[in-house]
């Protein structure tokens, strides 16, 4: 715009030839004046835009917070939400790490969960995708897991402010394989941890998911159903069940169950992720020192209220105990049998 102004200006200085030298110079001078207050004025606006600009955007990321102290390598799973919901107020920049528990139904991750979250700075928000209109499909996955790790998902495990590792508890059959190939692109751009928790004897796990499931009719402790328990009593009581095993589906089922195991693993290979199996952790809590390396928080006794329901050896606890002996005898599933632990 001053250009062609300018240039307008000489084009007309030249133009005029006989016009008097004091005319020619009053001109010049009048044009000299007002392209030079012309520019002026441009040059100033546009240092005020850029100058107020900068006040703007420094007012925007005021203070941004540093991820000091750690490795290259560990940045593209450090975070810094800021939740639309609340303030995270004096923790604003302590780092957040996003995590999501990846199971199967029975295989102790209600109880893992409730050791994770009686740290004081882990939130795992639980089964967040059994509710149907959330897992219907991708996009409504992926909403709400922005939601989740922008903190702005609210249930009775959030902590809000000083979170410095959040997540959820999310089943394989919960929206999961089904959408493998976009949830793991997500866990990789946003730097989310898997933790796969399972369970090595899946005759355990099978008789654990019948007794539950009868339970949900049966509703064995005082017409209440209990998934989990919290005394010797009560886990008493649902034990007194005993299922009957279809022994024609047994070993399709634990190969189904087996499979599913394997493929998730292989699916999410590529993103960051720990394998742990439930029998272990019963048998050795310091696997939770690992788990909790494995989130960056500092390191916690954890501890949870939840009592095991089946306990001792499984002949006791199957009513057609001589078929299933018979059915897995021979079979890569012979060692569930034997049980490896005795609690
Ligand atoms: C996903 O599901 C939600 C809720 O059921 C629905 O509103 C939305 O239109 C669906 N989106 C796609 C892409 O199918
Ligand atoms: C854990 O929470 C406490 C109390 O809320 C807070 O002071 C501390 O900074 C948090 N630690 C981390 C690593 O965020
Ligand atoms: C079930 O009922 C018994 C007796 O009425 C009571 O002592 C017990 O506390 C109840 N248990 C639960 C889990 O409500
Ligand atoms: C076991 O399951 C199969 C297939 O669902 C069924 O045909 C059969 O009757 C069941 N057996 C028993 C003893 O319930
Ligand atoms: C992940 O699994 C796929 C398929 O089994 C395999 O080809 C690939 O090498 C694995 N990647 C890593 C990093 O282990
Ligand atoms: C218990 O687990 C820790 C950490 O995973 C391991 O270093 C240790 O050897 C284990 N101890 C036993 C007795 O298995």
């Amino acid at each position: 715009m001053a250009d062609d102004f300018c240039f307008f200006s000489k084009d007309s200085i030249i133009k005029p030839p006989k016009a008097s030298p004091m005319m020619l110079r009053m001109v010049v001078l009048i044009f000299a004046m007002v392209c030079g207050v012309y520019i002026c004025s441009i040059g100033l606006k546009q240092i005020g835009v850029h100058s107020s600009g900068r006040i703007v955007s420094v007012h925007v990321v005021e203070k941004p917070c540093e991820a000091t102290d750690i490795e290259p390598s560990e940045k593209p799973y450090v975070h810094f939400p800021k939740p639309k919901t609340f303030s995270r107020a004096e923790c604003a920049c302590n780092p957040v790490r996003n995590f999501a528990i990846l199971s199967t139904q029975r295989s102790g991750s209600g109880w893992f969960e409730t050791l994770l979250n009686s740290h004081m700075n882990i939130s795992s928000n639980g089964e967040i995708f059994s509710v149907k209109v959330r897992k219907s499909n991708v996009s409504t996955i992926l909403d709400t897991l922005d939601k989740l790790y922008n903190l702005d998902f609210f249930t009775s495990a959030s902590k809000n402010e000083c979170t410095a590792a959040v997540g959820l508890k999310w089943m394989l059959n919960q929206g999961l394989m089904q959408n493998h190939e976009q949830i793991v692109e997500y866990f990789k751009t946003r730097g989310v941890s898997a933790i796969f928790l399972f369970r090595r004897n899946l005759l355990r796990r099978m008789i654990s998911m019948l007794a539950n499931s009868y339970d949900q009719s049966a509703k064995l402790v005082n017409g209440t159903h209990k998934s989990h328990v919290h005394s010797p009593k009560e886990a008493e009581m649902l034990a007194s069940y005993k299922p009957t095993i279809n022994t024609t589906l047994l070993i399709p089922n634990l190969k189904q169950v087996d499979n599913m195991a394997i493929k998730a693993v292989q699916y999410f290979n590529s993103t960051r992720h720990i394998i742990l199996f439930y029998e272990d952790i019963i048998k050795n809590q310091t696997i939770l020192n690992d788990v909790q390396d494995f989130l960056k928080v500092p390191r916690r006794d954890l501890h949870s209220r939840q009592v095991k329901i089946h306990k001792g050896t499984l002949s006791s606890q199957v009513e057609n105990w001589v078929d299933v002996e018979k059915t897995l005898k021979g079979t890569p599933y012979e060692s569930f049998l034997h049980s490896d632990y005795k609690i």
